[in-house]
């Protein structure tokens, strides 16, 4: 297998995903990926046109983000026609299955050089604009497998592992403490560059601009249970609740706990995210410097229904492709969808927690699900050269109960 390099990633800031709320809601999701694109070619000193692909991930594909929005944003940004995009969906996991797709492509000896990353703009596409629900609508479907939207799955998990809502709190407070270290000593000045607005050419957003570095557990233990009043529609076959559905399924939950908030869930964003990847040859011969190389890829699937806690064993997969152990990792970026997915990861595979997340994560910072997933690598990236570290294994958990992981290794 030959080996595929990390030269470069970039992302966009993210704006809060609410329309008159957030500095991003006026851009078209294409042109955000299109500025993340340019940011990384120039960054990277390559020839676009050499690009033999541009993989991208990306939920909500309707509307704006329809229509292949890879091959419209390789257009939008004026690059050579001949480079061709593809648009993927894997959920929340979709902006690193398309690192990982790129880095196969690579590994497989019949790419040079791709890219793989990833958009949302959640204020102009919103969750769930497919319309598709959890199921595609097929009765068949669910009557063998019922699945549930992933606040009442974080819920059912948080309620078996038996999770406080001071503990999803606390770790909800510490994800907002790290975030703001991170920003007030600029640890995310490598990968991020300044949105402009494409009318104006005005600087539209340069900083992560969801975080609120004034949260305290107090504020947090105030905020109400966000999935409560979804956990009691009636949605079974004989009007049973969604709750009730999940415990049929998970009866040793005994009562469902809804402990899930505003403050403890991931908040919705908009942002891009690139990552440059090429063959040691096309390294060699273009002066390139890699930054790091993939050492493992790995997705996974478990029961649906409870749907997020894929990660861990996604986790152990890529590490037993790798020949390495849970504490041979340096940095895990474990997606912070809701406070309870580190937690019950940490917890199984008995990780450091000093380790995870170093920088905060989706509470703090927001999940723009389509990119979220190549942001997080190149965090994981630039904080193991700060911190003159090796290996980082990146996680995202996703909808119907699937996991993707990606192990980095600095050269
Ligand atoms: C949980 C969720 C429904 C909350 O949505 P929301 O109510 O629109 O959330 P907001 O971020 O606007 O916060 C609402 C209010 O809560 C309060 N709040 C939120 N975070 C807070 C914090 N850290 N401290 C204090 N108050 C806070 C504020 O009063 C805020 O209102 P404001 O923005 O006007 O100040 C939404 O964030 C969500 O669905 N997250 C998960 C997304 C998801 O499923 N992704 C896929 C994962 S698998």
């Amino acid at each position: 297998m030959a080996e595929a390099y990390i030269i470069d990633a970039v992302r966009t800031p993210r704006g809060r995903g609410k329309k008159g709320k957030g500095s991003l809601t006026e851009i078209h999701p294409q042109e955000l990926l299109a500025q993340t694109l340019n940011c990384l070619a120039e960054r990277g000193g390559i020839e676009r046109g050499q690009v033999e692909d541009v993989v991208v991930g990306v939920v909500s594909q309707v509307g704006e983000q329809g229509g292949n929005i890879a091959r419209n944003a390789v257009l939008a940004a004026g690059w050579p026609i001949e480079v061709p995009g593809v648009s993927l969906n894997r959920f929340c996991g979709s902006g690193l299955q398309a690192v990982n797709f790129a880095a196969m492509g690579v590994m497989s000896g019949m790419h040079e050089l791709v890219v793989g990353g990833g958009v949302e703009s959640m204020s102009r596409v919103p969750m769930g604009s497919d319309q598709s629900g959890s199921d595609g609508h097929n009765p068949l479907l669910a009557a063998k497998h019922f699945q549930v939207p992933q606040g009442i799955s974080a819920d059912l998990i948080a309620t078996l592992e038996g999770f406080t809502r001071e503990e999803l709190d606390r770790f909800a407070l510490e994800s907002q403490q790290k975030a703001a270290v991170a920003q007030r000593e600029n640890r995310f000045a490598r990968s991020l560059f300044p949105v402009v607005d494409p009318v104006t050419r005005q600087v539209a957003l340069d900083h992560d601009e969801y975080p609120r570095p004034e949260t305290t557990m107090e504020a947090l233990s105030q905020l109400q249970p966000a999935f409560a009043e979804l956990g009691a529609k009636p949605v079974g076959p004989n009007g049973e609740t969604m709750d009730e559905m999940a415990l049929r399924i998970y009866p040793q939950a005994g009562q469902m706990k809804h402990q899930h908030t505003a403050g403890n869930s991931s908040g919705i964003v908009d942002g891009a995210a690139a990552v440059l990847l090429a063959s040691d040859g096309y390294v060699r011969s273009h002066g390139l410097k890699a930054r790091a190389r993939i050492r493992a890829i790995s997705t996974h699937g478990e029961e649906p229904l409870i749907m997020l806690t894929a990660p861990a064993e996604t986790a152990r997969k890529a590490l037993r492709k790798a020949g390495m152990e849970v504490g041979d990792i340096d940095l895990w970026e474990i997606n912070e969808a809701f406070a309870t997915v580190p937690l019950q990861t940490i917890r199984t595979l008995g990780v450091d927690p000093a380790r995870v997340n170093v920088n905060g994560g989706a509470i703090a910072l927001g999940h723009p699900l389509g990119a979220t997933g190549a942001m997080l690598l190149g965090t994981a990236l630039d904080e193991l050269e700060r911190r003159g570290l090796a290996t980082a294994l990146v996680t995202l958990c996703i909808a119907g109960g699937q996991g993707v992981a990606t192990i980095i290794e600095r050269v």
